[in-house]
């Protein structure tokens, strides 16, 4: 059984003119289908507008399909209550994006165990998680510092960091190196992809970026709301 299974996706928004009040559908998604194994990482290409972070946050149970359905180890997310979505959200799933995400006024540190103080997990173990993880990631010594003092890699590292706290079975990155230059982006991608594989998680990643995708064991496009 596939980990993640999306199926005859679609997603449509609607579009209000503030002028004549005149509402207009988009169909951002049409019939998607799509699957990623345990383990797997998956590169997602597509133009601007396409509509990939509309579809990774519908993997990520941020936002309902308009039809079709994802399912996760072969149950559907529309079929999970507020409490098993949001604990789908916090334990199963981590989310990269291309601007951090990081809180200003907290430090790294306090960045990173967030994720865990949502969950009312202990902090002394939590506190140990993020040691551990720092280590990894190669900023213990920026644990204390708040993100405008850190670079771009290594703000990104640190929100790797917080993405992988609670030990996902998927992760969702979108464009991770966007705003990195490429010297910076190897780095940060060489780090993603070996805790990955470390610990055995599933990775999709959305990137413009052909270098980035050849990371990843397969990549798939999008174009006209259709996936190839
Ligand atoms: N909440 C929303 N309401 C209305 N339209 C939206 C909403 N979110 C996204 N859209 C529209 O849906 C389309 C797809 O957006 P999306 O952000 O998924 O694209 P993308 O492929 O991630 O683009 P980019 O590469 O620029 O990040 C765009 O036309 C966007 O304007
Ligand atoms: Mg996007």
């Amino acid at each position: 059984m596939a980990l993640l299974e999306v199926c005859d996706l679609e997603k449509s928004y609607y579009i209000e003119n503030s002028r004549t009040l005149e509402r207009r559908r988009i169909d951002v998604i049409k019939n998607v289908s799509f699957e990623i194994e345990e383990n797997e990482s998956v590169a997602i290409m597509g133009k601007s507008g396409c509509g990939k972070t509309t579809l990774l946050k519908m993997m990520g149970g941020l936002l309902s399909p308009s039809n079709g359905y994802i399912s996760f180890k072969g149950e559907k997310l529309s079929d999970f209550d507020n409490e098993r979505i949001e604990n789908y959200r916090r334990r199963q799933v981590g989310f990269v994006f291309q601007d951090y995400k990081l809180l200003d006024n907290m430090t790294i540190k306090e960045n990173m165990i967030l994720p865990c103080i949502l969950d009312h997990q202990d902090i002394a173990e939590a506190l140990g998680k993020v040691e551990k993880i720092a280590e990894m990631l190669n900023i213990c010594d920026r644990l204390e510092h708040y993100p405008y003092e850190l670079s771009g890699g290594e703000k990104q590292r640190a929100a790797v960091g917080r993405a992988l706290i609670n030990s996902p079975s998927i992760i969702f990155a979108d464009e991770p190196t966007g705003n990195l230059d490429s010297d910076t982006s190897k780095a940060v991608m060489d780090m993603l992809i070996g805790l990955q594989h470390e610990f055995k998680i599933a990775m999709i990643i959305v990137t413009h970026d052909k270098d980035i995708a050849d990371y990843c064991c397969r990549t798939v496009h999008i174009q006209d709301g259709k996936m190839y």
